[in-house]
């Protein structure tokens, strides 16, 4: 029952406190214990309410071991520290001022780890999956699904938190963006070393070959010779997703010639991937292996109640046409796109109403498979926006009286044996025009 008003005042005013003692205080003396630091890019609200639950729900050793948004806890370095900056790694002195301003700028950012390796859309903040993945009570040994993993953020977090991860996505391209960021958490240091001064050839075959991935990586294991056989197929997956984030990025900017481009984001990446590699090693990480699929999130190849926890993403109904972003990559992987939209959530439908409507029918089967597959008394979060402006529109409905999508996945979840345990809102920026709201959505079975 909610708290009586008057009661609630009467605590707000019955002691009259000094402002300098209130504000020498400080807020975070009230939220969290002494000795806890919390990372210096926290800054928005429910960044805050994660780093609260993180803190009222691991023990010392979690939180220095996998906490997502502490750096210092009773003066000792958490682990997520290191990971973000990548003490005791050095980035080259040779590098140019532009990579330095690139590793730098982005600490405690989204790009640490493996995660800045390729720019896709609708990508999670990282360390908003960490902590989640530490608020569901997920421990290391657990199994953790994203059933519509996109490029990959869940496996790659749990990877290194010691949680298995099982990823399934639609798009043969995200199983492979995926699959190149897990594989380069495992490359060994030094493993890399040399490569950059063959740039100009390794692209000269890429860009000759037919656009096929086999034919690509068949050629690519000819020309090269690779000093450690067990590393090989990483290795060519992470330059190949060079070789794709060229290619945008060649399209999007003429300031570069392709080439250009190509070493540029290659120097990017071996940084990234020795920088973690040394990290690892420090920290006495291991990644957890991690099972990457391309398929369905309606019907998933897992078994009945063998999931500890669940996080996902679904596509905020048609906002975002995902098989149209990454058309220029898809190629290489799939020639017959029609085939792909089949299993797109989101996109099948002539008009909107109708995509709408297909969209619903969808999102009922993924909650149904997650609430299947899930262990009883876990949970399942799921982040989306609202989307209530596109969906007014389409629906010829005004906006107030839109069911936003947050909600619409709460009744949905209800209606297949979950709970609502909260919802916690998220601004979005850079999509001010469809949506402004997302929210994070924590279900129980
Ligand atoms: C919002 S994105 C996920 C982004 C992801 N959370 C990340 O961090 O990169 C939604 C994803 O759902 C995938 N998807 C759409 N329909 C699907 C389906 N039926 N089964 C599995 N994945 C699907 C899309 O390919 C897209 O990658």
């Amino acid at each position: 029952m909610a708290e009586p008003l008057n009661k609630f005042n009467e605590n707000i005013t019955s002691e009259t406190k000094n402002p300098t003692d209130v504000i020498q205080q400080g807020m975070y003396y009230n939220l969290f214990s002494e000795g806890m630091d919390i990372s210096p890019n926290l800054s928005e609200v429910y960044e805050l309410a994660l780093a609260y639950y993180e803190s009222k729900i691991l023990t010392k050793k979690e939180l220095i071991k996998n906490s997502a948004y502490f750096v210092k806890v009773d003066d000792e370095f958490t682990n997520h520290y290191f990971i973000c900056t990548g003490d005791p790694v050095k980035i080259p002195e040779y590098s140019s001022s532009r990579l330095k301003s690139f590793f730098i700028n982005n600490q405690f950012r989204t790009g640490y780890s493996t995660h800045g390796l390729f720019p896709y859309r609708g990508k999670f903040h990282p360390q908003m999956i960490k902590a989640i993945i530490n608020i569901m009570g997920l421990k290391p040994g657990n199994t953790i699904l994203d059933p519509m993993m996109g490029s990959g953020t869940v496996p790659v977090e749990a990877a290194l938190m010691g949680i298995k991860a099982i990823g399934v996505d639609s798009s043969p391209f995200c199983r492979f963006m995926a699959q190149a960021k897990c594989d380069a958490l495992k490359i060994k240091h030094k493993c890399l070393d040399g490569l950059i001064d063959k740039y100009e050839s390794i692209f000269s075959n890429f860009n000759s070959c037919p656009k096929k991935i086999n034919v690509q990586k068949d050629l690519f294991f000819k020309n090269n010779q690779l000093s450690e056989e067990s590393d090989s197929e990483k290795i060519f997956n992470l330059i190949f997703l060079a070789f794709l984030d060229s290619e945008g990025y060649a399209q999007r900017s003429k300031r570069k010639s392709h080439i250009e481009h190509f070493k540029s984001i290659l120097e990017r990446y071996i940084t990234a991937v020795n920088k973690i590699a040394v990290v690892e090693k420090h920290l006495n990480i291991t990644p957890v292996q991690t099972i990457l699929q391309q398929g369905d999130a309606r019907n998933l190849d897992v078994e009945n109640n063998s999931i500890d926890g669940i996080i996902f993403s679904p596509p905020y109904s048609f906002a975002i046409d995902y098989l149209k972003n990454d058309l220029s990559h898809l190629k290489y992987f799939e020639k017959n796109i029609s085939k792909l939209n089949k299993s797109m959530i989101g996109m099948r439908g002539k008009t909107l109403k109708e995509k709408y409507c297909i969209y619903l029918e969808d999102m009922d089967k993924v909650i149904s498979e997650c609430s299947r597959v899930l262990k009883k008394g876990r949970f399942c979060t799921i982040i989306i926006g609202t989307n209530d402006s596109q969906l007014s529109k389409a629906l010829k409905i005004p906006k107030e009286n839109v069911s936003g999508l947050n909600k619409v996945v709460i009744d949905i979840g209800l209606s297949k044996g979950l709970s609502h345990v909260r919802s916690l809102p998220r601004q979005i920026v850079g999509m001010a025009n469809t949506m402004r709201q997302e929210y994070i959505v924590i279900l129980k079975k």
